[in-house]
Order: structure tokens, then sequence, then C-alpha cells
């Protein structure tokens, strides 16, 4: 029988093959280091959790809350664009509440797409960037990730060969997979862009709080004008460690706001409102818990660089983002990167991401999670360096890239 419309769309979870190479693994009594998917070991805060608790129960809690985001969470999102990004927001049509921004970018698809309409799309990327599009009947055309002045030209070319014209352009930065940044320059090219051509930016900014350097990631709606064509996803998986919460926003235009607001109308009543009231307390309270999520993720970043380099294997810092994006070792470079990512599984007991799971483009890398503590980490690269020394000859079901079809 032929598989649903849609579903033939969303081709099997692309982790399927590392993921049943972990489960072996630990069958077999391996301790499997799991560096693979982006999910948060750091705790929620305790004042977000105490809020929370003491809004359980509490009258009127229990029921239906506000799909788009009670008042007061959308009051503190505006809250956070003020004080972070210096852009003012209006709470009542430039902001919606998500259930976790990958529901908001869904859900956005859904509200903009017509069946064909052509997006452009960054490989690699995170895969709601794509699929998000591809479900609501959408067509993608690629476009690189790394915001370099080739990008503009990459996607002037997609623009005038996409028959229709392209409704939008998808960016991510810190990247996921890729850890890339972009300057503010950068975001006012792309705004004059967009506005040349006509075509709505989406911004997913993600890893908005996850930065090692002086250089705090800009927004796209710090660009004078951008709100005409932007809308931007934050998180609070991330920044506030609450990624189970589901907690994310949608902001900018108003236009795209309010068709995002009247899907959200008819699919969700919104979160559960003492999550909701605790998310508010997170984006309102003290920053200090972001800056010591943010020194933990320094730390692990550095202990990675330096173990990692020294079991042989060149780790480029990220600057940015919760990832490491890693060049195979070269002499495992012929085997690409799920293959190399399922080996390292068995032979050293730490999971990764294939590069190839984010798009073609991401092939010859694989994406490293810094989701373990440090001394976990080391442990890690002592894994590492048995396997770059144990050397491909010896690795059993090995095709080269080449050799495959
Ligand atoms: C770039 C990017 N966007 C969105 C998400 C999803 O975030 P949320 O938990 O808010 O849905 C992630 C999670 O890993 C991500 O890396």
């Amino acid at each position: 029988m032929e598989e649903f419309y849609r579903i033939r769309r969303l081709p099997p979870y692309v982790f399927e093959q590392v993921n049943r190479a972990k489960a072996a693994a630990r069958n077999a009594g391996a301790d499997i280091i799991d560096l693979g998917m982006g999910n948060p070991d750091l705790p929620t805060p305790p004042h977000v959790i105490k809020k929370l608790k003491e809004t359980l129960g509490k009258p009127k809690t229990d029921r239906y809350s506000a799909s788009r985001g009670i008042t007061g969470l959308r009051k503190a999102q505006a809250g956070y664009y003020a004080r972070r990004f210096g852009v003012k927001l209006n709470p009542d049509t430039q902001i919606v509440a998500t259930l976790g921004s990958k529901e908001g970018f869904a859900n956005v698809a859904q509200a903009i797409t017509a069946p064909g309409d052509v997006v452009l799309c960054p490989n690699p990327s995170y895969p709601i960037h794509a699929f998000g599009f591809l479900m609501a009947g959408g067509v993608i055309r690629s476009v690189p990730s790394a915001p370099t002045p080739d990008f503009f030209a990459a996607c002037e070319r997609a623009i005038i060969h996409s028959i229709p014209k392209p409704i939008a352009l998808i960016v991510c930065y810190p990247s996921n997979p890729t850890a890339q940044i972009a300057s503010l320059d950068f975001y006012k090219d792309l705004v004059a862009f967009a506005k040349k051509h006509e075509i709505f930016i989406l911004s997913d900014l993600a890893y908005s709080e996850v930065y090692f350097d002086d250089n705090p990631p800009p927004s796209v709606l710090q660009v004078p004008g951008a709100i005409d064509v932007t809308v931007e996803f934050t998180s609070m998986s991330k920044t506030f460690s609450m990624a189970g919460w589901r907690i994310g926003f949608a902001v900018g235009n108003e236009r795209i706001i309010a068709a995002l607001a009247r899907v959200k109308s008819y699919l969700d009543y919104g979160a559960f409102t003492p999550v909701q009231v605790a998310a508010t307390a997170a984006l309102n309270g003290s920053d200090a818990c972001i800056r010591e999520m943010r020194e933990t993720y320094r730390k692990r970043r550095d202990t990675l660089v330096e173990s990692f380099g020294r079991a042989g294997w060149v780790i480029p810092p990220p600057q940015a983002s919760m990832f490491a994006w890693a060049p195979l070792p070269e002499k495992f470079r012929d085997l690409g990167s799920m293959q190399f990512a399922t080996l390292m599984v068995e032979k050293s007991g730490v999971v990764v991401s294939p590069g190839v799971a984010f798009g073609e483009h991401g092939e010859g890398y694989v994406r490293i999670a810094m989701v373990e503590n440090e001394q976990r980490i080391r442990q890690a690269a002592r894994g590492v360096r048995h396997f770059l020394e144990s050397g491909i000859e010896t690795l059993h079901n090995v095709v080269p890239l080449a050799n495959r079809r």
C-alpha cells in the first residue's frame, strides 16, 4: 500500500542508524557517552521551578490557557527584546508564545505556505527548517548556511531560478548544526536583500544566549525596518535549560504573527498556565543563571577542543551554540559522516550526529553536542583516541563513500 502523502515527505528519522548502533552497544553493556542530540542536561534554575510549584493548583490555572500566550509572558518577552537588543515590540500584535520554537516554526510554515510555494532553506540546517515547509506543502531550495558574502550571490541565483519566486528565506545564527554566527552588518545586508526581492526572513535565534566571547549574537530585528519583513524565533529551551517545558516565541512582522496566532487558535490552547507563569518569572528574573549556563558550556567547549585535540582530532572551537561542528579526521574522510558516526559509537562508545543528517552539504562533518559534563567529555576523548588509533583497516563492514550507491 502506498505511504500517506505527508509521510512520504518525511524520511525515516535521520539518526536511526546511529541510534541502532547506540542501542546495540548499550545492550552489550557499554557505557555510552551521548553527545548526539542537543538535549540540554543542565537543570532548570531553581527559582523558575519554585514559581511553577507556587502556581500549581491556584484558581483557574487548570483551565485552558491562552493560545497566543498569557499577557504577562508576552510582556516579559517584549522586555527581553528591549533589554537585550534595544528592540521595541508590541506584546499584543508582534509577539506570540509558542509550544517551543519548533512548534512556532512549523505553524508559521502552515500559516504562510500555499502548495508549491518555494522557501530558501540553509543546508545544512536544523531539520524543522526544511520539514516544517515540506509538511505544509511547500518546496525547499537549498542555500548555504555560512553567513559569508557568497551567501547573497547564492540566494540571488536561487531566487532568479525558482518558479514561483520564493516567499521566504530562513536563517539560523548561531547555527545549528554549524555553530556559525552572523554579524549585525550581515543582517543589514540581509534585510536590504529581502526587501529588494520582496521575501520574508524567518530567523531562528534559539541560541541567542549561548555564546562564548564578548559578542552576543544580534537579532535581525535590530536592523531598522526589519520588522517589515522579519519574524524571529527564540526559545526558553537552551537559555534557561527548559527544553521539556516547551516554551518559545515568535516575534516580529504583525501580518505573520497574526497568521500564526490564527492557526494556533485552531490547534492549541497554549501551554499549561503554571508553565507560562514560571517562564514569565524566568524572563523577568536575574540573568545570573544565564551567565552560569554560558560559563558551563564555555568550559565544556574548552575541554572538548583540548581533550579531543590531544586525542588527535582537531575540533574548531565554536564561538556560540552548544555544538562543535567537526570535520571528519583525515583518515576517515572517505567513509562519510553516517558511517563514521556509526563506527564511532561501536569503537569508542561516543555518540555524535552525522553531518549529513542536517542536509547533504553537512557531509564530511559531525556535530558534537556539549551535553555531558567535563569529566565525561574527557572520558569521551579517551574513547576517541582509542578509536582513531585503531585505524580504519581494523573496522568491519566499512564501505567507502565512493563505493556506495
Ligand atoms: C536551531 C534550533 N531551533 C529550534 C530548536 C527547538 O527549540 P524548542 O525547544 O524551543 O522547540 C532547536 C533545538 O535544538 C534548535 O537547535
